[in-house]
């Protein structure tokens, strides 16, 4: 029989999905290798098993198709995190169900493309016999380990296009306009964002903000003859002692059959912010909240790049009997790494490195 392995997309979706799928399925190929696609994140891993041969004469048109066409899911009986990030392990007898339907397939390997979640799940199938190579998938590039993740320079493209249209209507009417930009409890696309589109205060998770400060920086541009302003706010910025701003009801830990076990949604912080800024300086302020529109779309060159670069390496760390790693950028090259050492911590924006440095010394404003 043909050697087999298996893929799957989990956690929320990002640009590049595709790009990668199409790489392993290509490159498995090119060993005489048969790929089987599970579908629905983690869940198609259990009875029923949902799966699919990938043919790669199929593969034609996925390097710039934004979502999975394999389908994904963050939530449920594989949800790894919930509440603010808390790891939850997977119940056991879930992980032997996979295991079964893994080996009654024959596979000899499993692909997870994943971001932090789906990665300790990935950890988590290994310790229990699946032989794991894992990928780093995230718009808020917060997998440590790995100098950039996929998706995460196709949404830093679209933030900054936003903002750069935003300036021009705030500029015109001479208001605040407040821009809140997704990457949970890490600031990398509001930073990266921030900087590149001429921002004037940028809020991230890293650095605790106080309101005062940012009107103050209003106020002095103001007083410059810029009637106009431009904030951005991550998803996970705070004020200084203060809570994250999340939507809908608290997290459910409800359990399999029940409900579904997920991460609480983070979003709302610029309402709070722009508020405050109206009624603190009487400038008129609108809020724009980016959401989704980050995660769609045709992944940028660099990601394309970067995801046909992960796929090849996650068939070649296959090929070498590599298993429990994740396929790591470190320029020049792609490597393998214990995915230990990518779950155990979250990589987030140095509070005193380079990219704020550069922002301070523009007189970007970063609330504290
Ligand atoms: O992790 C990617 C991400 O897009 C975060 O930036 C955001 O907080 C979260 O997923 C949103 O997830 P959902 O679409 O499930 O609400």
């Amino acid at each position: 029989m043909k050697t087999r392995i298996g893929i799957l997309t989990g956690g929320g979706d990002c640009p590049g999905l595709n790009a990668v799928i199409r790489a392993v399925v290509i490159a498995a190929a090119k060993n005489a290798w048969t790929t089987f696609g599970f579908l629905g994140g983690f869940e198609g891993l259990l009875n029923p098993v949902r799966a699919r041969v990938l043919d790669p004469d199929d593969m034609d048109g996925l390097l710039f198709l934004g979502g999975t066409i394999l389908g994904t899911s963050n939530s449920g009986r594989f949800a790894a995190k919930v509440g603010h990030g808390e790891k939850r392990e997977i119940d056991h007898a879930v992980i032997v169900e996979a295991k079964g339907n893994f080996d009654r397939l024959g596979l000899r390997a499993l692909v997870v493309v994943g971001g932090d979640g789906s990665l300790s799940i990935a950890q988590q199938l290994h310790d229990g016999g699946v032989p794991v190579v894992g990928v780093p998938k995230t718009i808020d590039n917060d997998i440590a380990g790995t100098t950039v993740t996929f998706g995460f320079d196709t949404a830093v493209s679209f933030a900054t296009d936003a903002l750069d249209r935003l300036r021009c209507t705030a500029a015109s009417h001479e208001r605040v306009l407040v821009c809140e930009m997704m990457g949970r409890y890490a600031g990398w696309i509001a930073a990266h964002s921030g900087i590149a589109g001429g921002a004037d205060a940028i809020l991230i998770p890293e650095i605790p903000f106080n309101i005062e400060r940012v009107c103050e920086k209003i106020r002095e541009r103001e007083k410059d003859g810029k009637r106009h302003s431009l904030v951005v706010v991550a998803e996970g910025a705070r004020q200084d002692g203060g809570e994250f701003v999340t939507q809908g009801a608290p997290a459910a830990g409800i359990g399999p059959g029940g409900g579904a076990f997920r991460e609480a949604r983070l979003g709302g912080v610029a309402t709070m912010v722009a508020d405050e800024i109206q009624k603190r300086t009487g400038k008129e302020t609108r809020v724009c909240v980016l959401g989704h529109l980050q995660r769609g779309g045709v992944p940028t060159t660099f990601d394309r790049m970067l995801c046909t670069r992960f796929g090849v390496g996650a068939v070649r760390l296959i090929s070498e009997e590599r298993f429990g790693v994740m396929v790591a950028s470190v320029p020049p090259d792609t490597i393998g790494i214990p995915l230990q050492e990518a779950i155990g911590r979250l990589s987030t924006v140095p509070p005193d490195g380079d990219i704020v440095r550069t922002g301070r010394a523009l007189g970007i404003s970063f609330g504290d």
